[in-house]
């Protein structure tokens, strides 16, 4: 029986542990180039079999937030290689994700106020975004009215992930996540209640809305190797003004055999829905798959021992915990992250919270005093 703190095979990059830490936006790269207090963040983490990093923007256009990092410069990719440097030399495994927001975005995050970009012609309704107010002031303000790409511009998306993706390689990732959840770029291709487009990429065909995924994976595969490439998946997260629309179990099911023919790194999945739904997508890809969601260590290990995943993805938990393999391992208690400084601000929240063994009492029972 497989156990969380076995080692894993990632298609011939050993994993010490089958915990994944899960991509998670900390938005303190105000000039969007990674930080040095990044690299310390990550290494303090790479007890996990796998880090995969915050949300990277393959580009300016593909920006939506404030403070997020970028991997289409120098200056970033120069940044990028602090973390994995130090994440390596702690003896840990790193992806990058890569995003486009796509719609969701706003006009003061792009040069000269241009409009965000989406399968179509809709914005998000109540749907907010990190960006600037009508006084440039930083602020919470809803998504821009984004204009519908033509076909260049969505040959130009496909080549801003490949250009990200060898990026990533030179800046010493292990490999790359595409990020196609939480209703961002790709999933909003991918929604058939969205994605109304009358061309190859859109409208009722699945392997219509299925496209520009497909075409930007196979591109980044083809630059850097299919087995260095994963996809996040998030079916039913109904993030971003994204709604139920016809045929969706069948689409996604569509995807999971797809992206098992291309022999990738991994999916990674959360908001699969019922059981039912989850095994059908377990037998649909057979490759390696990565849950996500609410995993507490007794969920997590009888996830890997009963074959339901076969890595086990925990975000909170390591935002306070960042020897979470450890305490997980030993039982011992974990501390709780608050809601205060997850986006945003500087070192308090982010990499001041201690290791369990730095103000444990004594190291371990055996070292304690015999009783006279
Ligand atoms: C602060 C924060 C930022 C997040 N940012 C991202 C992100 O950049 N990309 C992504 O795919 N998911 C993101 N997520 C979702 C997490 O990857 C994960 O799915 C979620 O936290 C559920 O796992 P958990 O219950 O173990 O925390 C974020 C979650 C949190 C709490």
């Amino acid at each position: 029986m497989s156990t969380l703190f076995d080692s894993y095979d990632l298609v011939g990059l050993t994993l010490a542990n089958r915990i994944v830490m899960a991509p998670m936006t900390r938005a303190r790269a105000p000039d969007t180039i990674p930080p040095e207090q990044m690299a310390l963040y990550y290494a303090q983490r790479a007890g996990a079999g796998l880090i995969i990093t915050e949300s990277a923007q393959v580009s300016a256009q593909g920006r939506g937030y404030l403070c997020t990092p970028g991997i289409h410069t120098p200056e970033q990719i120069a940044g990028w290689r602090r973390t994995t440097d130090a994440v390596h030399r702690a003896g840990g495994r790193i992806f990058v994700q890569l995003w486009h927001v796509g719609r969701i975005s706003h006009t003061s995050l792009h040069a000269g106020g241009a409009a965000p970009v989406a399968p179509v012609a809709v914005a998000a309704a109540r749907t907010m975004v990190q960006a600037l107010d009508g006084e440039g002031q930083p602020a919470q303000v809803p998504a821009s009215q984004p204009v519908a790409l033509d076909s260049a511009g969505i040959r130009a998306v496909i080549e801003d992930f490949r250009r990200a993706a060898r990026n990533a390689m030179a800046a010493g990732f292990d490999g790359v996540e595409i990020h196609a959840g939480n209703g961002f770029l790709f999933e909003q291709f991918i929604n058939g209640g969205l994605n109304t487009r009358g061309d190859a990429y859109g409208g009722a065909p699945i392997a219509n809305r299925l496209r520009l995924l497909l075409e930007t994976v196979d591109g980044v595969a083809t630059d850097i190797g299919s087995k260095r490439v994963g996809v996040r998946v998030s079916p039913f997260a109904r993030l971003g003004d994204l709604h139920a629309f016809e045929g969706e179990e069948a689409t996604w099911l569509a995807l999971a055999g797809a992206l098992a023919q291309r022999g990738l790194a991994y999916v990674h999945a959360s908001h699969l829905g019922t059981p039912a739904f989850e095994q059908s997508f377990r037998s649909a890809y057979c490759g390696t798959l990565i849950l996500a969601g609410g995993f507490t260590a007794e969920t997590a290990q009888q996830a890997v021992a009963s074959g339901r995943a076969d890595l086990v993805v925990f975000g909170r938990p390591f935002i306070a915990n960042p020897d979470l393999v450890e305490r997980l391992r030993h039982d011992w208690p974990l501390a709780q992250a608050g809601d205060e400084a997850l986006y945003g601000g500087g070192t308090r929240g982010y990499t001041d919270y201690p290791a369990y063994s730095a103000y444990r009492p004594t190291a371990t029972p055996a070292a304690q005093p015999l009783p006279a």
